[in-house]
This record gives C-alpha cells, structure tokens and sequence, in this order.
C-alpha cells in the first residue's frame, strides 16, 4: 500500500487498503507501539479510531450496481 498512489488504486483495492487500515489501528498495531512511543504526538484517539471506522465502512460513494451512474462518472470518481 503507498497512499501516494491512492487514486491510482482500483475501487476494490481501495476497499481492501480500507478494511486492513481499520483492522490494524483498531488493534492497534497500527501506528506501531514503538514508534508511537518515540513519535508521541502520532497516538490515536478514541475519537480518531472512530473516525476512520466511519471511513473505512463508509458506503462507497459509486456503486458498480447502480445503473444511473456511467462508466464516465465512475473514471470521473476514481480521479478525484
Ligand atoms: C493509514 C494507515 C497506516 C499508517 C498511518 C501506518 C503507519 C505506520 C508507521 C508510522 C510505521 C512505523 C514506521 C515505519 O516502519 O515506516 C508502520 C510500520 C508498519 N506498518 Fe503500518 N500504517 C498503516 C497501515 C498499515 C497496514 C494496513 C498494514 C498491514 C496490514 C501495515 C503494516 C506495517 C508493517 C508490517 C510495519 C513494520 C512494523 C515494524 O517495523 O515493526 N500498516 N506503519
């Protein structure tokens, strides 16, 4: 995963990135202990945590099953 290249992701590997994101921060193994330790300011929050819950489950803004979106919004979509 390289968030930099987040956009370049297809809509299923996103939600893949999205599901393993929660996972590891809720467990907290993401950031990792070590280096929360080090970087302090990097410790998330309850209300963090929940924040990326929301993101992370968040329906997905364009369904492929949704017939009144065209393949151009989806292109559309993707780019932003
Ligand atoms: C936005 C989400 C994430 C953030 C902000 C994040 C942040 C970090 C940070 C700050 C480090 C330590 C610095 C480094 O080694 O470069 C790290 C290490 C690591 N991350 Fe993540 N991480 C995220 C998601 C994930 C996910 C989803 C996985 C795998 C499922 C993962 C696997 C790892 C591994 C294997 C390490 C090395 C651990 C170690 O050296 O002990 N990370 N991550």
């Amino acid at each position: 995963m390289n968030l930099s290249k987040w956009s370049e992701y297809t809509e299923a590997q996103r939600r893949g990135f999205m599901l393993a994101i929660l996972g590891a921060t809720q467990a907290r193994i993401m950031p990792p202990p070590k280096y929360v330790w080090i970087h302090g300011n990097s410790k998330l929050s309850d209300a963090d945590l929940k924040l990326i819950q929301e993101w992370a489950l968040a329906r997905p803004k364009v369904s492929s099953q949704d017939p009144e979106v065209s393949a151009t919004d989806i292109r559309d979509d993707i780019g932003d």
